[in-house]
């Protein structure tokens, strides 16, 4: 059920009930980090390895340091400039966080969403909330109420209008004075290194234990293959309904395809970024059998784009 009845979901948050959240980036599906059952029905309904931890949504630094045992001088720094926003902070934890958030690491994800109606909601609670994306685990995430509304069709989900940035947020953790990249989010690498100088790019591994980072993920249930020349890839294709995204423009239009959609008129990456999860699942309603992308220059929000098309990808 979609609602936009602010005091249903705080109530339903308060009695430890899941529910739908809309944030800047992605839709959450959000809980009390206080209460232990609720926390495990996130996991439950997403079908969510217990390994994988959440990310903490606090509304201000305070609320922030208060979940964190210690804020290093550039996490201060990058909370100071991109708070609230899409950017996650990996921290040590404080006693208050539990392993069931934190799937047993010594460290808690954080972040203040730049959402109004969600930060209006987080002021009215006694309690942070956790919230992974709103899709079953390795689906395509949630930047529409109506495709949360389609995964998990017995929750209540606040409506909150288009998520803006479209993609979610970016992840960093700290490794001595290193900032450290986790995962490719809504802000660019170059708008952090503006801020705090380099950064260690550690996105390419596999870790079990951040499974954001897991090869196969953000997947339509056909196939998905991304290039830089898509129309060179149908030559190989029989036989199938074909949608294609393109970046700004349709390069040359087949009459082998059954869609072409651009996902940047503007030509601008934070557009793409935006457009790209509702695009596919869109296609994936029209019942495409193959999803051909082309590939973005590796550069700014492009890489993000990249890396998430190349996890949908994967196998
Ligand atoms: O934009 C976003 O970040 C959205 C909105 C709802 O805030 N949330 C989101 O959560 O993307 P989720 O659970 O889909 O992705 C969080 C990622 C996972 O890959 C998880 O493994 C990683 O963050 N993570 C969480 N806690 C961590 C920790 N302590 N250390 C390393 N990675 C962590
Ligand atoms: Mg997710």
């Amino acid at each position: 059920m979609i609602t936009t009845d602010l005091n249903l979901i705080k109530q339903q948050l308060e009695q430890g009930d899941v529910v739908g959240i809309p944030t800047e980036t992605v839709y959450g599906l959000a809980a009390n980090i206080f209460n232990e059952q609720a926390i495990s029905t996130i996991f439950s309904t997403k079908k969510r390895p217990q390994t994988n931890p959440l990310i903490v949504h606090v509304h201000s630094l305070e609320k922030a340091k208060e979940v964190a045992a210690h804020f290093p001088p550039k996490a201060e720094q990058l909370a100071a400039h991109f708070w609230p926003g899409p950017l996650t902070l990996i921290l040590p934890k404080s006693p208050l966080i539990s392993d069931g958030i934190t799937a047993h690491q010594p460290t808690v994800a954080i972040r203040i969403p730049n959402h109004p109606i969600t930060l209006h909601l987080l002021q009215t609670l006694d309690f942070p909330i956790a919230a992974p994306s709103a899709n079953p685990y390795n689906r395509i995430s949630p930047t529409r109420s109506a495709h949360v509304e389609a995964y998990f069709p017995e929750i209540a989900i606040l409506e909150g209008g288009n998520c803006e940035a479209g993609v979610e947020s970016t992840i960093l953790s700290f490794d001595g004075d290193e900032v450290v990249l986790l995962r490719h989010g809504a802000i660019s690498i170059e708008a952090i290194q503006q801020k705090v100088g380099r950064i260690l790019d550690r996105t390419a591994g596999t870790d079990h234990q951040a499974p954001g980072r897991s090869k196969k993920h953000y997947s339509p249930l056909c196939e998905l293959i991304i290039s830089y020349e898509p129309l060179f890839m149908l030559s190989a294709v029989q036989e199938k309904k074909v949608g294609i995204l393109w970046f700004k423009e349709v390069k040359i239009a087949s009459p082998k395809v059954f869609k072409n959609v651009v996902l940047s008129p503007s030509g601008t990456y934070g557009e793409a970024a935006a457009n790209m999860y509702d695009a596919l699942h869109k296609l994936e309603k029209d019942g495409v059998d193959l999803i051909i992308v082309e590939r973005l220059p590796n550069e700014g929000l492009g890489r993000t784009v990249n890396d998430r098309f190349e996890r949908a990808s994967a196998k």
